[in-house]
């Protein structure tokens, strides 16, 4: 399929690894809001068109699907910018800043009869797929708890003040989306209450946060998020017949290990030739095919949902 790419900036370096061995993706036009970058990254990209502007990308009659990679407080714009042209869309993760935004996409996705779906590709890689189906299938019986962390080492210079507005930064809603996006994939729901607290840069912008989530039926789900040290980056899910294993980085692990609570443990390791984005695009492409408006995987309902969680932790310390 014939992809546009909206905002050449640094995930996007990343992705244009899956699209090269992936088998049907195909990076074919890039915009920027200049057009001297547009040109630069079809240089570097071998896009066969470029745009100086996201509306001439979203134009286009050959593009197929619109992968939006702008900050997430753009990604209501340009999503529904891409939609209204009638554009199927892949969303960079998080979906959005807040529920009222994120609504609005599906809205707009659903108005315009169109694909949409946030671009939280740990829900396709093969790993997290196989811990899943291990759960569903019930082989560590119920699950009570999970524990998740995300922490990278930050910069030794002090905090420079963020270019974007600070509601679309700071570590809980950048990377608590995928700790929390995770525990909703293995339970297949929402806590009911949350407690949460943060530290924060000069800037008011919180650079670490631990949440405790509580869920219907008594489960506990654990999630750290740092941004100046490197946690274990693991995550754990935990059942009254045993437990699993996603090693580090979990959110794109190439092995997961069901450890039963009696009998062997079992591994599953798959190997990849890229980051792991490609998963994601493909399922992307299925969907289309398929005729879908948002894949079963990943549906709207759900990222909207995970937004106003994600608020629901960042209101427990602001
Ligand atoms: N899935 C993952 O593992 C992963 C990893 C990193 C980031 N992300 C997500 O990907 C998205 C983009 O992150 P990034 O790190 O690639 O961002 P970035 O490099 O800071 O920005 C991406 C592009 O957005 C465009 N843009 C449009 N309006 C802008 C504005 N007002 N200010 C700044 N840039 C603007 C810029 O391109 P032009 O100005 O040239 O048009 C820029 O190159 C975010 O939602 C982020 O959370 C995902």
């Amino acid at each position: 399929m014939k992809w546009g790419i909206m905002g050449p900036g640094n995930i996007v370096r990343r992705v244009s690894r899956s699209f090269a061995v992936a088998d049907g993706p195909e990076m074919f036009a890039i915009a920027s809001r200049s057009e001297e970058r547009a040109k630069a990254a079809a240089e570097a990209y071998h896009t066969q068109r470029w745009y100086g502007s996201y509306e001439e990308l979203v134009r286009d009659p050959d593009v197929e699907a619109v992968y939006v990679a702008t900050p997430a407080s753009l990604h209501c714009e340009h999503a529904c910018l891409a939609l209204e042209h009638g554009k199927p869309v892949l969303c960079e993760k998080p979906f959005a800043v807040t529920e009222a935004e994120a609504k609005r996409m599906a809205d707009c996705a659903r108005a315009n009869d169109v694909f949409l779906m946030e671009a939280m590709w740990t829900r396709f890689i093969p790993s997290i797929l196989k811990a899943r189906q291990w759960v569903d299938e019930g082989r560590i019986g119920k699950v009570v708890m999970i524990q998740a962390d995300m922490g990278f080492y930050g910069s030794k210079e002090p905090p420079v003040a963020p270019s974007q507005p600070v509601p679309s930064v700071g570590g809980m809603l950048d990377i608590g989306v995928y700790t929390l996006s995770f525990a909703s994939y293995m339970l297949h729901k929402m806590p009911l209450e949350v407690k949460a607290f943060g530290s924060f840069n000069p800037f008011g912008v919180d650079n670490q946060g631990v949440a405790i989530l509580r869920y219907d039926q008594g489960e506990l789900v654990s999630m750290q998020t740092a941004g100046q040290a490197e946690t274990a980056n693991e995550a754990w899910i935990y059942g009254t017949d045993g437990k699993i294993h996603v090693p580090k980085w979990f959110w794109c692990a190439q092995k997961a290990v069901l450890h039963p609570r009696d009998g062997e443990s079992e591994v599953f390791e798959h190997r990849t030739a890229a980051e792991g984005f490609e998963f994601e695009l493909l399922e992307v492409e299925r969907c289309i095919r398929a005729g879908l408006k948002e894949s079963p995987n990943m549906p709207l309902d759900e990222s909207i949902d995970i937004i106003r969680n994600i608020n629901r932790i960042r209101c427990d310390w602001h």
